[in-house]
């Protein structure tokens, strides 16, 4: 067992879940320092904060935007929420799906602006349950020769006389769980499953050998833009790549490429290993990779080499000219940046200041970040300068072999994921329906969340093996509460 780990606990942890024998009473692991409660936690966004008026949805412009900038949020909202059609049509502001993609709509994947309905078990073409492809090799950036960077399950029917060959959907997905038992110190028992992905009916014969799978469950996307607006500073003083500090953790930011700038080591801080380092650059990717809307940024439809229905079909359109125009891109850039975070809840009670402590003490915080004051020199003066509390350090960490996907993105490897921001996730059930957690969507509640956390959050899950049953209560009510 490595020394950090033994000294952040102050346990020897003997088999998974069976056996426990404590080291010494100076090890005390509930020992990080809690900081005093800050009034200004009841609202995560500060003063973009919104309360809901209805709680089916977590689509609401921050609070204090003026009238006529929300006017540009709604529009973006039907970009985001209305279904693509196949071009040509008689509305040219809406069609060019495809010819490949994964579903019409981005709402259909966030919704709500939360998350999708996940995947069930068995073969079915996925929604919000988005095949990514890379390279099994650790280091080395590339994609699948027939298939590209992504699984794009559905394809347009067009019949058109230039047309010789069919556009095909890429593959279906078999998705199955396996039972993984474990137990905490108390010797309650729990039950987690364990996904195991298979694609099937591929439409160009297998994946390239050094080609993997990385499923990717459609993450909330509200209070991006308030993410997007902490400097770059703040994130680089929390990078400890050799974990100088000694706590076991080892904090490090995704260098990725910026498509408008050209600069290949940009901050990565959107997406599950962080590939894309603005919200724009994000927003446009999941135009051209999901729906096949080609914009400024991505202007090439995704036709490999083989593909070549897709590529008669994009050949079709009109050359030189993309599928969104920048103003109607800018509407979903708007509406992406602009959705709020909902207030607090019940921060005060006695059960979630119990949970607060505890969520310090077992070093949830060293990677969830709770508090930042977002740039004052972010180009929305909506979203500049405010004290927000998303718990997130958006850096990537080593979560152990079983979150692995086995695939490198730019500087991230397989082991690693970017820390997920968690303010509002208690609503997520109310709001969304969807009580699914993680990258893939593969854990059933919060609890089961924090038990798959391994590698660097090691002694973070072992810490909340040890609570009693009524600590993991004041912990999850924390977290229902933010
Ligand atoms: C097929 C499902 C799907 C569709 C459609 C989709 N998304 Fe996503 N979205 C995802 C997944 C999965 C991720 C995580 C991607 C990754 O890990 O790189 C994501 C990530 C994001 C993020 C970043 C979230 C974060 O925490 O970093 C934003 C913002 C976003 N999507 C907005 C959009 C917009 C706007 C559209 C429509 C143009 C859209 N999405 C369409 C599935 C989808
Ligand atoms: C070493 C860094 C680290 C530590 C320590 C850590 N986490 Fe995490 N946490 C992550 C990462 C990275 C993920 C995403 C993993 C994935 O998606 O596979 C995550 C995911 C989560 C999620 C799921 C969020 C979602 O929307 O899917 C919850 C809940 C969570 N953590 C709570 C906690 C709690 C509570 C603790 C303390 C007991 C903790 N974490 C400690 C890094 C950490």
């Amino acid at each position: 067992m490595n020394k950090a780990l033994t000294q952040a606990i102050g346990l020897t942890f003997i088999t998974a879940g069976v056996s426990w024998a404590y080291i010494s009473s100076d090890h005390d692991y509930l020992q990080s320092t809690v900081p005093a409660f800050d009034q200004k936690e009841h609202q995560p966004a500060g003063a973009a904060t919104v309360a809901r008026l209805h709680t089916r949805s977590y689509i609401y412009p921050v609070a204090n935007m003026d009238r006529f900038k929300q006017l540009g949020f709604w529009s973006g909202l039907s970009f985001f929420r209305d279904p693509w059609i196949t071009s040509p049509s008689s509305t040219t502001d809406r069609d060019g799906l495809g010819p490949l993609f994964i579903t019409r709509s981005c709402i259909t994947c966030h919704h709500a602006g939360g998350r999708g309905p996940m995947s069930k078990e068995g073969v079915h073409v996925p929604s919000s349950l988005l095949l990514r492809l890379g390279s099994t090799i650790e280091g080395i950036n590339k994609v699948d020769p027939n298939y590209g960077g992504q699984i794009q399950p559905r394809a347009i029917n067009l019949i058109h006389a230039s047309i010789t060959s069919e556009v095909q959907g890429e593959a279906m997905l078999d998705l199955a769980y396996s039972p993984v038992n474990g137990q905490f110190a108390d010797s309650e028992t729990y039950q987690l499953r364990m996904p195991s992905y298979q694609l099937v009916k591929l439409s160009h014969g297998p994946l390239a050998s050094d080609i993997g799978l990385s499923p990717r469950y459609a993450p909330n996307i509200y209070g991006m833009g308030l993410l997007d607006a902490i400097s770059e500073s703040d994130l680089l003083a929390q990078e400890d790549i050799n974990d100088a500090n000694q706590d076991g953790i080892s904090a490090r930011y995704n260098r990725v490429t910026n498509v408008v700038t050209g600069n290949k080591k940009a901050i990565g801080r959107f997406g599950f290993k962080a590939k894309h380092p603005t919200l724009e650059q994000q927003v446009a990717a999941a135009f051209v990779d999901d729906i096949g809307i080609t914009n400024a940024m991505f202007p090439d439809e995704n036709c490999s080499d083989v593909q070549l229905g897709c590529q008669q079909v994009s050949a079709l359109g009109y050359q030189g000219e993309v599928e969104i125009r920048q103003k109607l891109l800018n509407f979903v850039n708007d509406f992406s940046k602009f959705i709020s975070v909902p207030p607090a809840r019940q921060l005060e009670s006695v059960i979630a200041q119990r949970g607060r402590a505890i969520f310090y003490q077992t070093g949830c915080a060293n990677c969830h970040t709770p508090r930042y004051v977002t740039n004052s020199e972010y180009d929305a003066p909506e979203l500049a300068n405010l004290t927000i509390w998303p718990y997130t350090d958006l850096a990537l960490h080593d979560m152990g072999p079983e979150l692995s996907d086995g695939v490198t993105e730019f500087d991230a490897n397989g082991n690693e994921w970017r820390t997920p921001p968690l303010w509002g996730i208690g609503l997520q059930r109310k709001i969304s329906g969807s009580n699914n957690f993680l990258h893939d969507g593969r854990a059933r509640s919060i609890n089961e969340a924090i038990l798959w956390h391994g590698g660097e959050a090691k002694p973070a899950q072992l810490g909340y093996l040890l609570l009693t049953k009524n600590q993991r209560k004041a912990l999850l009510r924390f977290i229902q509460s933010i």
